[in-house]
């Protein structure tokens, strides 16, 4: 367990939504310039219904936000339903005043995603780095697209996805054949670099993961309890996600 992660129990998925939204809106009138790293699946989709509330209310500007995207799959077109970039536009940047310019998701239909990777995270330190990086996590522990292995990937790389990933997201697709097999993703590297981290989790399919990460030993057999070694990471999580934490 460490030190300095802040661990917020929430009473349900609505409170941890809420209260994740106002730590970010929180950052952004310190600092309108903010660097958001932003994440897609559904743990994040109700704070971003929040922080568009509080756009439409007008006590929150995103016109000198900038963000990044941890992960996009590969290959996709940006406008293909599924991909994360058409995720960020519906449930997001759409109903807020970020310049479209200043969003960045991984190119998904790039002819060499190589070089993407590489362009990727130089471009995150050309802009100054991110200041606040939104997390969810996998059912196996995985941040962004970092799938348990036997090591820690440092920058924005290509991955094979797992298969209980590829099921996990089938979800969304018509069906599991569907999923793209593969996806660009920020490395853990990449996202120990954000200067603060919140990570959201809800639901008990999330509680071992959540456990893994907070108080099990740091490998990358759990990519999220690389978490463990940053010195600024608050969890967001719900009663069932939380339900196997000791404390
Ligand atoms: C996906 C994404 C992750 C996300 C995770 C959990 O694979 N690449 O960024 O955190 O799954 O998704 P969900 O929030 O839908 O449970």
């Amino acid at each position: 367990m460490n030190i300095n992660m802040d661990i917020i129990k929430c009473k349900d998925e609505d409170e941890m939504s809420r209260r994740a939204a106002s730590l970010v809106a929180e950052a952004i009138h310190r600092d309108p310039h903010s660097i958001l790293g932003l994440a897609t699946g559904s743990s994040p989709v109700g704070m971003y219904k929040n922080l568009v509330k509080f756009y439409e209310q007008g006590t929150l500007d995103f016109s000198k936000v900038r963000s990044f995207n941890l992960d996009e799959y590969y290959p996709i077109q940006p406008e293909d339903p599924q991909s994360y970039r058409h995720f960020m536009n519906e449930n997001l940047f759409d109903h807020i005043n970020i310049d479209p310019a200043n969003t960045h998701v991984p190119q998904g239909n790039a002819e060499d995603p190589e070089a993407v990777c590489e362009a990727y995270d130089l471009m995150i330190q050309a802009a100054g780095g991110i200041d606040l990086q939104i997390l969810g996590i996998g059912n196996n522990g995985h941040i962004a697209f970092n799938e348990p292995a036997d090591h820690f990937p440092a920058g924005t790389h290509l991955v094979d996805l797992q298969e209980s990933t590829i099921k996990a997201n089938a979800r969304f697709f018509a069906s599991e054949a569907d999923v793209p097999r593969q996806a660009i993703s920020m490395g853990i590297g990449s996202i120990l670099r954000a200067k603060r981290i919140i990570l959201l989790a809800s639901g008990e399919a999330k509680a071992e993961a959540v456990k893994a990460c907070v108080e099990g030993p740091i490998t990358p057999f759990c990519p999220a309890s690389a978490l463990q070694l940053h010195p600024d990471v608050t969890i967001f999580v719900d009663e069932a996600a939380a339900k196997l934490l000791s404390k």
